[in-house]
C-alpha cells in the first residue's frame, strides 16, 4: 500500500463548525476516516433502513450498467466499505474483484461478509487510498465507486487515478447521491434527508462522530451532475452518461475509456 490515512483522535469528526462546506476542510480525509471507523458496525443496517431497502438495487443497477464480461473482466471497487458493491460484482462472475477502502475496520467487515457468502468469484479486500491506488497502469476493465467519490478529498485526482488503472475500452461506474429535480419530490426528500434521517440514523448507530449530519451536508454541498460529468471528461472518459434512479435520489455515472488510448 502506498499511503494510509490515520484517523483523527477527535471522537467528533464533524460538528457544526466544520459542516458549512465539509469538502473544503483541509483535513477532510482524516475526518471522513474517523467517521467511517466510528459507524462501521451499524453501516449496513442504516443503509438498508434509510434507503427503504433500495440501496442494494441501486448497486445491482450499477453492475448491470458496467456490462461485465463473465470470466474476463477484472473489477476494482474503490471505497468499497463493507463490500456490498464488490459482492454484487462478484455475482456477475467477472475474472476477479478487488475491493479497496482506507478504513481497516470497513475492510475487515467486508472480508467477514464475503467469507459467509458463496460467490464463484471471491473478492480480495485491501486497505488503500482512492487517490493513490497501489495498482499498475491499465490493469483492470471496470472501476467502480459507490457513495465514495463525495467522500474523497480530491475527487478529480481520484477520477484521474481510476483512468490510469483502466485498460483501453474500460468502464468507470460512479454511484452517488443526488437531489430529485421535481420540486415537490425535492421538498419531501430534503425534509426526510435533512431532518428525519440524521436523528434516526444517529440513534440506531449510537454515533457521536457527526456522521449523519455530515451525510446530507456532504450531498447538498457536493458538485452538480454536470460538474461530475465534466470531471470524468477532463480525466479522458468518453460517452459519459448519468443514469438517475429512484426519482433522482441517486445517479450512476458511466464513462468509457477510448478503445485505443490517445
Ligand atoms: C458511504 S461509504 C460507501 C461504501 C460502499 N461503497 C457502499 O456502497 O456501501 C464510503 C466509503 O468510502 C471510503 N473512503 C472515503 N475516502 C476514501 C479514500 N480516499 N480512499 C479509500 N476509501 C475511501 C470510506 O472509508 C467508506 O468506507
Amino acid at each position: 500500500m502506498r499511503t494510509t490515512v490515520e484517523p483523527t483522535s477527535d471522537s467528533v469528526a464533524w460538528d457544526e463548525t466544520h459542516l458549512a462546506d465539509p469538502h473544503s476542510e483541509a483535513d477532510k480525509a482524516q475526518r471522513v476516516n474517523a467517521m467511517f471507523d466510528a459507524i462501521a458496525e451499524s453501516y449496513d443496517l442504516n443503509n438498508r433502513l434509510h434507503s427503504l431497502w433500495r440501496d442494494q438495487s441501486w448497486r445491482k443497477r450499477a453492475v448491470r450498467l458496467a456490462r461485465v464480461t463473465p470470466g474476463q473482466d477484472a473489477v476494482v471497487d474503490v471505497a468499497c466499505g463493507t463490500g456490498d458493491l464488490s459482492l454484487a460484482f462478484a455475482r456477475a462472475k467477472p475474472a476477479s474483484v478487488i475491493g479497496i477502502d482506507f478504513v481497516p475496520r470497513m475492510i475487515k467487515l467486508a472480508q467477514e461478509k464475503s467469507s459467509k457468502l458463496e460467490t464463484l468469484v471471491t473478492p480480495e479486500f485491501r486497505v488503500g487510498d482512492a487517490m493513490n491506488l497501489d495498482l499498475p497502469d491499465g490493469c483492470c476493465d471496470i472501476v467502480s465507486i459507490a457513495f465514495g467519490i463525495r467522500n474523497v478529498s480530491d475527487p478529480q485526482k481520484a477520477i484521474h487515478e481510476f483512468k490510469r488503472i483502466l485498460r483501453p475500452g474500460g468502464r468507470l461506474v460512479i454511484l452517488e447521491f443526488s437531489t430529485p429535480r421535481n420540486p415537490v419530490m425535492r421538498g419531501l426528500y430534503n425534509f426526510y434527508f435533512h431532518s428525519i434521517m440524521p436523528r434516526t440514523a444517529t440513534w440506531i448507530s449510537g454515533d457521536r462522530s457527526g456522521a449523519y449530519k455530515y451525510l446530507p451536508r456532504s450531498v447538498s454541498t457536493f458538485v452538480t451532475r454536470d460538474r461530475m460529468i465534466e470531471m470524468m471528461q477532463t480525466a479522458g472518459f468518453e460517452s459519459v452518461r448519468p443514469h438517475p434512479m429512484t426519482l433522482g435520489i441517486c445517479v450512476v455515472y458511466l464513462g468509457l475509456v477510448p478503445p485505443v488510448s490517445a
